[in-house]
């Protein structure tokens, strides 16, 4: 998992993340600053919880519909995929497709892409792979020397989308499209919206594995920033909103709390809480009206039987 951006492993902008959530009425801190070593393996078993559905559900998605996706993709496409991390969801797509170009991993994790990048080229001997450092939600540029290709592909899987708001998602999108080029696709997963019931224990697990997540903040705020922010004393809460259909992770304080930070205390109040993570929950409309608006179609998309989450083909839109 790879939401991060250049900022997210500095001290000094740790603290200024920090500063500015004490500050702001709502508290909101990015949740780039979950993925912390010990955050990204939190991460890791959330996607194996039974009550998380997406990656399991995403995964059978893509294997269950791997011919088909392949052949609306076509042949000779340089697949460029945005946060790649491990390129797990990667290997079958790239095995299914025709005569694919080559492969360009995004992430902004270097180490975690040359390793990637290397296990991938063993699994797929003869296939050009160019990894790319970038913070894709930055416009950022393809490597100047590419494999010869008929067009290109972007993959972006795990509905890492939803942690942008509309505008951003689509400021991401266009840049996309500029990046891409006019006769690229788009495959992209996207977490619907649905009932509560389901939504909030997947981020609300019975184990405990999402608080622990939410909580592992502070945990690296301290020890990193050297505070001593009581981390019992926040609640871990998984809260379900609407227009847009959304669900917000907090971290509630339990009792009032005093933060002493760079010379000032900032005090939260019992009840009030640091706003940790928005993840947006679409609709096939919803989003094909969003990607739509950034320069892409829908042109098929794929479902699990449930509807809970949707694999997207888009293509580019001539004229943008
Ligand atoms: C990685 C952003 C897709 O929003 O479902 C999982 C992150 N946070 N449980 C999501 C997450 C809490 C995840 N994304």
């Amino acid at each position: 998992m790879s939401t991060t951006n250049p900022e997210a492993n500095n001290a000094a902008d740790l603290k200024q993340a920090l500063l500015e959530a004490l500050i702001r009425p709502d508290h909101r801190i990015s949740p780039v600053w979950f993925y912390d070593h010990r955050g990204s393996a939190l991460f890791e078993d959330i996607t194996q919880l039974p009550s998380y559905y997406p990656t399991r559900t995403e995964t059978s998605i893509l294997d269950d519909n791997l011919e088909a996706i392949a052949k609306a993709i076509g042949n000779n496409r340089l697949v460029v995929e945005l946060g790649s991390g491990s390129s797990r969801k990667t290997v079958p797509l790239l095995k299914a497709l025709d005569q694919p170009a080559g492969y360009v991993p995004v992430d902004i994790s270097a180490d975690y892409l040359h390793q990637a990048a290397d296990d991938l080229s063993q699994q797929l001997p003869g296939l050009p792979v160019i990894p790319l450092v970038a913070d894709f939600t930055t416009p950022f540029a393809l490597p100047q020397t590419l494999p010869a290709h008929s067009n290109r592909l972007g993959f972006f899987p795990g509905s890492t989308i939803g942690n942008l708001t509309a505008p951003e998602a689509q400021s991401l999108l266009k840049h996309c499209h500029r990046v891409l080029g006019d006769d690229a696709a788009f495959l992209i997963g996207v977490d619907l919206d649905k009932s509560p019931e389901v939504l909030i224990p997947a981020y609300d697990d019975p184990e405990g594995v999402t608080a622990e997540f939410n909580r592992n903040l502070l945990v690296r705020i301290n020890r990193e920033l050297g505070l001593d922010i009581d981390v019992q004393a926040f609640a871990h809460e998984a809260r379900y909103l609407t227009d847009p259909a959304r669900i917000e992770m907090h971290l509630v304080a339990t009792t009032d709390q005093t933060i002493n930070i760079a010379g000032q205390t900032h005090t939260l109040a019992a009840g009030e809480s640091f706003h940790t993570e928005t993840s947006h929950k679409y609709t096939i409309e919803g989003f094909a009206q969003l990607a739509q608006q950034a320069g892409w179609q829908l042109t098929q998309h794929w479902c699990d039987a449930q509807n809970r989450f949707a694999v997207l083909l888009l293509k580019a839109a001539k004229n943008q």
